[in-house]
């Protein structure tokens, strides 16, 4: 099975789709990219590459002080004609686009690039890291890779959700009916995040019913470091706090750089874990604490993906329950609201009439998903 591409395939529209038009969205990727140190005032008459656009939804906002180049690869026809469409309608904005239609492993061109850009598709490619280290080759030097990474605390509250909707399922006589109820139900954990530039219906068919999250799309920041030779870390979304590099003496800060951050990991894994904790208590808990939760909460992550790899006839989640109850033990202070939605979802696990079990504070749990990751390719 080809990650992403044979599911999106099955569909004849891309699952990724942005109001463009909506200010939150425009000024949230301003925001996201200037806190990744590439404001996008500054990419004009630069040349970009975008792996895996989508329907190039992100680019209507990247291209908007027109770079000189702007070329896309992408594996999805729904995802290229909507690309298409945005350029023909002047949404999508330079004198040289091009879009090739390629998987990206299979992708060749002799030009070097400004920035590089793969959102959201190296977690969950079948091999992530020549996926990442072919996307990486076509960095000029001194260029800017941004892409993005998971992690099992940062996407553990959404593995839950695909696990509902696992347990769920032979509820319904037809997948039309599997999937309106599903919409129905996620739109009120959807809305405790406030503004949503997303349908709910790409969100289910992204999240919950695309089958590429159920052969484990975890790669993280240290995978990242570990996989790239040539790049420094520039900047990482969620930031992390402390760098050790100082540029009067660089050389090459790619391992201060590197050490600094993966001795912060640990804390930052904690902070993915629920978006909703606060700074207030967080530095208090140390750091051997962290440690602990994060061994746990990997453990009961892969207990999870096991249930979902298993035949629903043989379902045994007496061990998931214990595990999720030994973490809500393990879990700090600042995790109060967690262990709260945790103990929710247990209650779920445990009812005789799971497709009617209506969720209280487990709604409101959201990891911080996706990291972002801007890189520079160094001599
Ligand atoms: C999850 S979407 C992300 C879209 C967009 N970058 C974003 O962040 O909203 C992943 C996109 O990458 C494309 N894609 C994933 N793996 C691919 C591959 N190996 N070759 C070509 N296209 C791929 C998919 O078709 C899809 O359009």
């Amino acid at each position: 099975m080809k990650a992403f591409i044979d599911f999106y395939s099955s569909l004849n529209f891309i699952t990724v789709r942005q109001n463009i038009d909506s200010h939150n969205f425009i000024s949230s990727r301003h925001f996201l990219y200037s806190k990744l140190g590439v404001p996008i005032i500054f990419l004009k008459d630069l040349e970009i590459l975008e792996f895996g656009p989508g329907g190039g939804f992100n680019a209507t906002v990247t291209s908007s002080y027109k770079p000189s180049g702007y070329y896309f690869v992408e594996g999805n026809i729904a995802g290229i004609q909507q690309l298409n469409y945005f350029v023909k309608t002047r949404r999508v904005l330079s004198e040289d686009i091009k879009i090739f239609k390629s998987e990206f492993l299979e992708f060749t061109t002799d030009k070097l690039f400004d920035l590089v850009i793969a959102e959201g598709c190296i977690p969950g490619q079948n091999d992530p890291k020549s996926t990442l280290l072919k996307i990486s080759s076509f960095v000029k030097n001194n260029g800017i890779l941004i892409t993005t990474t998971t992690t099992k605390s940062s996407t553990f509250s959404e593995i839950l959700r695909v696990l509902y909707a696992y347990l769920i399922k032979p509820n319904f006589e037809s997948e039309d009916l599997y999937r309106n109820f599903l919409e129905s139900e996620f739109s009120s954990h959807l809305a405790t995040l406030g503004t949503n530039t997303r349908s709910i219906e790409d969100w289910v068919l992204d999240n919950i019913i695309n089958p590429t999250h159920k052969n484990g799309y975890i790669f993280s920041i240290s995978d990242v470091l570990n996989t790239l030779e040539n790049f420094e870390i520039q900047s990482t979304f969620p930031s992390f706090e402390i760098d050790l590099s100082w540029y009067k003496n660089y050389t090459t800060s790619k391992d201060l750089n590197s050490n600094a951050l993966d001795l912060q990991l640990i804390r930052l894994e904690s902070l993915l874990f629920d978006y909703r904790i606060s700074y207030k208590d967080y530095f208090d808990i140390p750091l051997k604490t962290l440690e602990r939760q994060s061994e746990v909460i990997n453990r009961v992550y892969d207990e999870v993906f096991k249930i979902l790899n298993r035949d629903t006839d043989t379902l045994n989640l007496s061990k998931l329950i214990f595990e999720l109850k030994n973490l809500c033990i393990e879990l700090s202070s600042i995790h109060r609201l967690t262990i709260g939605s945790i103990s929710d979802f247990i209650e779920f696990l445990n009812s005789t009439d799971r497709k009617n079990y209506k969720f209280t504070s487990f709604k409101s749990w959201w990891g911080r998903g996706q990291q972002y990751l801007s890189l520079r390719k160094v001599t």
